[in-house]
């Protein structure tokens, strides 16, 4: 059994520039720890990279937040959680099923792969903009434009929207730890639900070929509700974007703080895959981890679990753990054997995993191809994003070498 010592989840935790200690002391205390959350309440945090594993296919554990007994279902009332969409994210199978094969096609390696092009030329035509001024902020400039137009085209929203979405996604993903914050969540997840209703029914008018207008026909044939349409299309709209623009902005800051693998990497290119992988797990977008609860009474790693109560999965911590990585905090782009869960594990593996890693290499290949001398700016410090579900960059401040 792991003793009962309750850790408090520091306030300043995704904006610390490095939280793996407080993780690492997590996971020294034992294989389970009660952590009191910031906005009242307490989760179970798992931090072994083994126990992660066994936890992400338990068949006690839901991905489903209106589990009986959890803190989400007893808050749910009107316009609280209750109301929010299903999406393949926060269901079981058989929905989680039937939901994610509506839209794995569009997903699958093969069909990812046959992108390539279409994002080199935005990520090219993002770098053409800068390339000539000797500075940026690599994440407003470049981290977030190129993952939000590849989701746009994909789904078929108009790229011209996507300050707002932005900004109800911003909203969205941060943790409900004032009650206005959590009212903020709730507001934009209704204002995103409803600017994607609309064009959904945009799309029924004038189908085009992109995804939304493939949901729409499956919500004609029945095989998805309305809600679930709209759940789907803003999981897709807030999973494609928020994460990757951490994951190129993170990566970009890391290599920067490490010359010497900055220097590996533009003299050996063919590391830039197994590079990405090693940004994922030293410090990947979802930190802290993904989220279940305990449909009926459960042990995990010999700690007790109560039906209803919340599960942390730390991907951040097990992606850390000397059990599993050799010098797990030494970071070493050509790491051989790199198993992280930075993307998820199991049934509700990240279906975008293919993307993400595709406009990552292509995203930080581009950089240092076309930024001669890329450094930190001098007098401007990255800013990290206020606390999110998302660990990542709100900006990124750097120079280079100006070029025509
Ligand atoms: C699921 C991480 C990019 C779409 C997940 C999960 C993780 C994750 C950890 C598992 C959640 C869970 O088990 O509860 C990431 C990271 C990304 C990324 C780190 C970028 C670096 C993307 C992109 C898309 C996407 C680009 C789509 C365009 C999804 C979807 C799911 C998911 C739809 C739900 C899958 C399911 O429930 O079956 N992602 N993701 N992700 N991700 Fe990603």
């Amino acid at each position: 059994m792991s003793d009962l010592i309750t850790h408090q989840l520091p306030a300043d935790i995704e904006q610390r520039r490095d939280p793996y200690p407080w993780l690492d002391r997590l996971r020294r205390s034992g294989p389970v720890q009660r952590v009191e959350l910031r906005g009242g309440g307490h989760a179970w945090m798992v931090t072994r990279y083994d126990d992660v594993m066994t936890a992400t296919a338990h068949p006690s554990l839901s991905s489903d937040p209106r589990t009986p007994g959890s803190a989400a279902s007893l808050s749910a009332r009107p316009g609280g959680d209750g109301r929010r969409p299903p999406s393949m994210l926060t269901t079981d199978p058989p929905d989680h099923t039937r939901l994610r094969q509506l839209v794995s096609r569009a997903f699958t390696p093969r069909r990812v792969a046959a992108l390539r092009p279409r994002v080199q030329q935005i990520a090219d035509s993002l770098i053409d903009a800068v390339a000539p001024l000797g500075r940026a902020d690599l994440v407003a400039d470049f981290a977030l434009p190129l993952p939000v137009a590849v989701i746009c085209e994909l789904l078929g929203v108009p790229f011209e929207d996507r300050g707002q979405f932005g900004r109800w996604s911003a909203d969205m993903l941060s943790p409900p730890v004032a009650p206005a914050a959590a009212a903020a969540a709730e507001q934009a997840r209704a204002d995103l639900g409803g600017y994607l209703a609309d064009l959904v029914v945009r799309k029924r008018a004038e189908p085009a070929d992109d995804l939304l207008t493939a949901l729409a026909a499956a919500g004609e044939e029945n095989r998805l509700s309305d809600a679930e349409l709209v759940g789907t299309a803003v999981l897709l709209l807030v999973a494609g974007h928020e994460t990757t623009v951490s994951l190129i902005g993170t990566g970009t800051l890391l290599l920067l703080l490490h010359p010497d693998q900055l220097d590996r990497l533009r003299r050996e290119p063919a590391l830039l895959p197994s590079a990405v992988e090693e940004f994922l797990r030293y410090d990947g977008p979802v930190m802290l981890g993904v989220v279940r609860y305990a449909r009926e009474d459960l042990h995990l790693a010999g700690t007790a679990i109560a039906a209803g109560e919340t599960v942390v999965l730390s991907t951040g911590a097990a992606n850390r753990d000397p059990g599993r990585f050799d010098r797990p905090d030494v970071l070493d782009i050509a790491r051989a054997h790199n198993p992280h869960l930075a993307l998820g594990h199991g049934l509700h593996y990240c279906l975008g995993a293919a993307l993400a890693r595709l406009e990552g290499q292509i995203a930080i290949g581009t950089l240092l191809r076309r930024l001669p001398a890329l450094a930190l700016a001098v007098n401007e410090e990255a800013v990290r994003r206020r606390p999110s579900v998302i660990r990542g960059l709100a900006t990124l401040p750097v120079t280079f070498t100006p070029t025509a």
